[in-house]
């Protein structure tokens, strides 16, 4: 408790010295980001008027973007705005979105990574900008997915995926996370979808179909805006938490992520209030490419995760985590993104603690920091393996791993042990209360570091060693790793069989494991097994089958290794109705080791590619390229 106060007045002072300093504030400056062709030194947005009115037959949207900017340079007569493959049909400049009047514009040669900066000249007065404009059937931030793809096949579905810088694909924009915003929304539908965003909804579900109003009223990055449209049904968990599927998934969605409102109150209770107001999920179908997006007031969720025994929800627990980590405090440019996903991480540990105690908590910070062994191994950009990658002139998902999830995680791990528990908890309270709201910097975060812990308690930490996690290509040696009684006991009973025990002896133990000791089974085995042992197994536990993702997938994994084609039928499958890139690249990337697996993974793809996402299918692309 000492360290609350002492945190509080070394920030006081800070703040006082830089608020009173002059005459009016000056707004803080935005940070440069390569991802973004926007002239923010001249114009700032802080508003955006969306309508948009998706046509699922030509897989377009059509849209009408006003948006209203903070004049910073009273001379600037062009704002540049990020697209992507939009055709721009009209623009026009107004004042306080309000007296129109048509204006000129330029759209730049794309580039493959940033797309096209549109540039729109702006009278002196004009402090708004009205872009009319259509998206293209290829959007990258968009999938638009027939009613076979859907649980109900009968309706049609789409969704957005903005993050990192897709939004510029279906919003003339400026894409970057150093800009905030709030926006309204109006979405027209057929008339028998549903609109959502990840916003306020304006009329009760169930209301005027057709047309769906929303706003956000707190600001937010570009990379936060969200949109789905499909065949969806609302189910309430609590006052303030609920969830949105397709109606023959809403019940069992609703089962599995009943903790939610536990999970927010454990994190409000170290972390301080839930500022969104609503905490809803929406579960996408199977093609949704990641598991599951911080969106604002509304997760978006792989359907992957619904286990049926509550076994995936962590899942859960990391996108709560980013309504702090990330949407509160946001990384300022992508090379700041372990301060969104390893702050994250770490939360996301701690919510899991709270909830479902330290065994699983454990259990998954071991997971999690072999997933970082490995995924380093496949990074072929040495400054990708380090917490700051060098993103000038690539689009940041190029660079996109584990390494700033768990290598954040593993950092913030570091300080906790180091300054203990209580204080690193309080830190990090103020840490997003003294952001929230604002686009933070890696270099923001390591001098508040040495502005509170650091200075309360000297030698305790070393600038060497805050240096070496951000920078190294490895875990720092003075890491505190995770460590799971329960996973030695697996490698125990692992041993035992793999000597030469019966899978009936080992039956004894695995019927009780949880999805978390399969994993670690499963990936700790070698990856040369004679075939009859895989045999004994598949029979013994039915894993070509399985129904949890995660355990199918590690399943796949063993089985391509071993050429154990007795699961590839089923694996076809699975690559094909699945399209969360984390269960599926790595499958194509093992097959794609050996000749007769490249053709196989080729033919899979062939088949596939349709049904995924775009950000999936270049992942893929670039795996089968290699
Ligand atoms: N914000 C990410 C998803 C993301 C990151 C999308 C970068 C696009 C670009 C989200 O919070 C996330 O990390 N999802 C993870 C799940 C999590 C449990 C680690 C995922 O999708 O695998
Ligand atoms: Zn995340």
């Amino acid at each position: 408790m000492v360290s609350r106060h002492r945190i509080g007045l070394t920030l006081t002072a800070a703040l006082l010295a830089s608020r009173c300093g002059g005459a009016a504030p000056k707004p803080p400056e935005i940070p440069a980001d390569p991802a973004s062709y926007a002239n923010v030194a001249a114009f700032v947005a802080t508003h955006l008027s969306l309508d948009l009115t998706p046509d699922f037959n030509t897989r377009t949207m059509a849209g009408i973007a006003s948006l209203t900017f903070e004049r910073r340079d009273p001379a600037a007569r062009e704002v540049v705005l990020d697209t992507r493959d939009l055709h721009i049909s009209k623009a026009e400049a107004g004042t306080n979105e309000a007296n129109w009047a048509g204006t000129t514009f330029t759209l730049d040669p794309a580039t493959a990574a940033f797309g096209s900066a549109l540039r729109i000249a702006m009278p002196p007065e004009a402090n708004s900008v009205r872009v009319t404009y259509t998206t293209s059937p290829g959007a990258k931030g968009l999938q638009w997915l027939t009613p076979a793809q859907t649980a109900g096949k009968t309706h049609p579905f789409l969704f957005t995926q903005a993050e990192a810088i897709q939004a510029r694909s279906f919003v003339p924009i400026q894409d970057l996370p150093g800009v905030r915003l709030r926006y309204d929304a109006t979405i027209h539908t057929p008339a028998d979808l549903v609109a959502v965003m990840a916003a306020e909804m304006e009329d009760a579900p169930g209301g005027a179909h057709g047309t769906f109003k929303f706003h956000m009223p707190l600001p937010i990055p570009s990379y936060l805006i969200a949109l789905a449209v499909g065949d969806l049904k609302f189910r309430e968990m609590s006052e303030r938490t609920g969830v949105w599927a397709e109606p023959s998934v809403v019940d069992a969605a609703a089962r599995e992520f009943e903790d939610t409102e536990k999970m927010i109150q454990a994190t409000e209770q170290v972390y301080g209030k839930y500022q969104w107001g609503r905490y809803d999920l929406l579960v996408l179908p199977p093609s949704f490419p990641f598991g599951g997006m911080e969106n604002p007031r509304l997760t978006f969720a792989t359907p992957t995760v619904i286990a049926g025994d509550k076994s995936l929800v962590s899942l859960v627990a990391h996108e709560l985590a980013h309504s702090w980590s990330g949407n509160l405090a946001t990384n300022a440019t992508w090379t700041d993104f372990w301060l969104n996903e390893g702050v994250t991480t770490y939360l996301e540990r701690r919510i899991v603690e709270a909830v479902y105690g330290r065994r699983l908590a454990d259990m998954e910070a071991v997971i999690g920091f072999k997933d970082l062994e490995e995924s380093r191994k496949t990074l072929d950009t040495p400054g990708d393996r380090t917490l700051l990658p060098d993103l000038a002139g690539r689009d940041p998902d190029d660079a996109y791993s584990s390494v700033p999830y768990e290598q954040g995680a593993l950092f913030l791990s570091f300080l906790e042990a180091k300054f203990g528990r209580d204080r690193f908890d309080e830190f990090l309270r103020r840490w997003f209360d003294d952001h929230q709201f604002q686009s933070v910097t890696t270099a923001q975060f390591v001098a508040f570091l040495k502005s509170t812990l650091m200075t309360e308690s000297p030698n305790v930490v070393t600038d060497a060693q805050v240096q070496e996690w951000l920078h190294s290509e490895t875990v720092p040696s003075f890491a505190i790793l995770p460590k799971s009684d329960a996973f030695a006991k697996v490698e125990q009973a692992s041993a035992i069989w793999q000597a030469g025990g019966l899978v009936e002896g080992l039956a004894a133990t695995a019927n009780g494991w949880t999805t978390q000791e399969w994993l670690h089974f499963l990936n700790s085995l070698p990856r040369k097994m004679n075939e009859a042992l895989l045999t004994a197994l598949d029979k013994q536990f039915n894993l070509t089958t399985s129904g949890n993702a995660e355990i199918a997938h590690a399943w796949y994994r063993l089985a391509i290794a071993n050429h154990y084609t007795a699961a590839y039928p089923a694996m076809q499958q699975y690559m094909e109705r699945i399209g969360r890139r984390k269960l599926i690249v790595p499958l194509y990337r093992d097959l794609a080791a050996t000749p007769e697996g490249l053709a196989l993974a080729k033919k899979i793809f062939a088949t596939a590619r349709e049904g995924y996402h775009p950000m999936a299918q270049d992942s893929i692309e670039a795996v089968l390229k290699k």
